[in-house]
């Protein structure tokens, strides 16, 4: 597995960091959205890709109820350790978790209603592979959601990292950031659907309003610190995270407010049929 996309590979505890300072900035509420948005049933019978920590696993297992069956799967060995830390709660479908590659399910043709990827597909290396495979273990009539974030000016505070981190660690490091906003145009995820062969695409922006607990080093040590940027920024040393931090401040200072740095962080969701 590639360091890039291994998310404990450079730092142990990007896992907890991810889970416990962005998970609820900014993940949990795109998950309510992608889970309104693809219109999750009772009994649903569904398999989120790119699972991380479990956050849209779980909302999906919420509204799917007792009668569903979800499961989670995830390249990253840490972050499904982290998401199997989360109990069962009664009254939710049952969760299953399951260590492997999009390009390669480890799973039966025509095993799920609905098949979704938050956050995802922008960091396969070959998205048209696991297209096809979301949708050869689609039933006939299964519905697909896939959310990736728009261009990275769009979303304030993450750009201004980006730029800081860029100027005073390092481009590689920078990149790792720039990562998640690397399948951003709204045409290139139409045509990667409709290649692989799925109907009724629709491509729609939700505005997640992200917020951040804390200020700006809080900021730069829970974004950097959650991810593949983990180990270098913690190895940059002292004097140049805070040369990212006072880059850094004022370029958030009006965006801060409640003890919180708050943004829109666009993301694209996309809705098909097989
Ligand atoms: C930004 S996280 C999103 C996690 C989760 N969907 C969420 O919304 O919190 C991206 C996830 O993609 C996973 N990932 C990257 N490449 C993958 C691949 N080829 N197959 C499966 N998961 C992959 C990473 O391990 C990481 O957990």
């Amino acid at each position: 597995m590639s360091s890039a996309m291994d998310w404990a590979a450079n730092d142990p505890g990007a896992p907890a960091s991810y889970e416990r300072y962005l998970a609820p900035a900014m993940f949990v509420p795109l998950a309510e959205a992608v889970a309104d948005a693809v219109e999750v049933s009772p009994g649903e019978r569904a398999l989120d890709v790119a699972c991380g920590t479990g956050v849209l696993t779980r909302t999906i297992a919420s509204r799917s109820g007792s009668g569903g069956r979800v499961t989670g799967l995830d390249l990253g060995e840490g972050m499904l350790q982290r998401a199997r830390t989360w109990p069962p709660v009664e009254g939710d479908a049952p969760i299953d978790y399951v260590q492997g590659s999009a390009d390669g399910l480890p799973f039966d043709d025509g095993a799920f209603t609905l098949v979704t990827c938050q956050q995802g597909l922008q960091f396969f290396p070959d998205r048209d592979a696991a297209l096809r495979e979301f949708r050869r273990v689609l039933a006939p009539g299964g519905r697909l959601a896939i959310a990736c974030w728009t261009d990275l000016p769009d979303t304030a505070g993450w750009y201004a990292l980006t730029e800081a981190i860029d100027r005073h660690i390092g481009r590689d490091v920078a990149d790792i950031l720039r990562a998640p906003y690397g399948l951003s145009d709204p045409g290139e995820l139409r045509r990667l659907l409709e290649e692989a062969g799925y109907d009724d695409v629709v491509i729609e922006i939700e505005r997640v309003r992200a917020r951040f607990a804390g200020g700006p080093q809080q900021f730069a040590a829970g974004v950097a610190g959650s991810n593949p940027a983990a180990g270098p920024f913690a190895a940059a040393g002292d004097e140049r995270r805070a040369a990212v931090v006072t880059e850094l401040a004022p370029r958030l200072e009006h965006l801060r407010a409640d003890g919180h740095i708050t943004f829109e962080m666009p993301s694209l969701i996309a809705l098909a049929r097989v």
